[in-house]
């Protein structure tokens, strides 16, 4: 019917070129939108960008591959709410560079563990997991208690977390070695696990 249909019918080569047009200017349709539309990447009410002794545990708890036994990301069934609490939802994690989602269950998932037990049995279960936990398989990390918080580079981890949108002022920036003076990596890495999923409040 329309002029040069059957030569498209008849010419593999340039009907592949022309699905590929065609679907590209679909998916740039569905894709271009998501860059400029700040729903998606928006924290949720009352989300704070990490402070520095959160950060530090943060990244004690990148360096120890703790991510490879727990994720940090509930799902929206009723299994994993019921047990977890809410579903974790994507303005949780804006201040998360890189995300700790995990992939990888062994132990339970993390995202909502803040404010669920003490400090203290935090730093009894990550000495020992076995001596509040006795048939855990977790691996105990008795030198966080030993280890001083990385003061040394925390101002430059929070000034490249500023360029990236986190909105740090320069006071937190000159104040953040304080904050770090005479603080564990233990220490760092309770404050870390005791904010993780507070944000949003659950019934548990
Ligand atoms: C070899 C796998 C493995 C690794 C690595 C691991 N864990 Fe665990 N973790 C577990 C298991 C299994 C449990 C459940 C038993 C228990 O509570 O000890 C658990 C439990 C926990 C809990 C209690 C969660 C809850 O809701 O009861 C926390 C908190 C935790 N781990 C933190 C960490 C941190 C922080 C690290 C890294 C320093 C880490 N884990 C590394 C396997 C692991």
């Amino acid at each position: 019917m329309a002029i040069g249909h059957d030569k498209i019918e008849k010419n593999i080569g340039l009907m592949i070129i022309l699905i590929i047009i065609t679907i590209s200017i679909g998916g740039l349709v569905q894709i271009v939108p998501l860059f400029f539309q700040t729903s998606t990447t928006e924290a949720v009410a009352g989300l704070e960008p990490y402070s520095p002794l959160r950060l530090a545990g943060r990244d004690v708890y990148v360096r120890e591959g703790c991510y490879l036994c727990h994720s940090q990301m509930i799902r929206p069934f009723r299994a994993e709410t019921e047990r977890y609490g809410h579903y974790s939802v994507a303005g949780e994690y804006v201040y998360d560079r890189p995300f700790q989602w995990g992939s990888k269950r062994t132990g339970p998932d993390l995202a909502r563990v803040g404010e669920r037990y003490s400090d203290e049995w935090h730093r009894v279960h990550l000495i020992n997991p076995r001596d509040v936990v006795p048939e855990s398989i977790m691996p105990g990390y008795p030198w966080l208690e030993e280890n001083a918080a990385d003061a040394g580079t925390i101002q430059r981890k929070l000034e490249v977390l500023r360029l990236l949108g986190a909105p740090y002022s320069d006071e937190d920036i000159a104040n953040a070695p304080q904050a770090l003076e005479g603080k564990t990596e233990m220490d760092a890495m309770i404050a870390y696990l005791q904010g993780m999923g507070t944000t949003i409040k659950t019934r548990r």
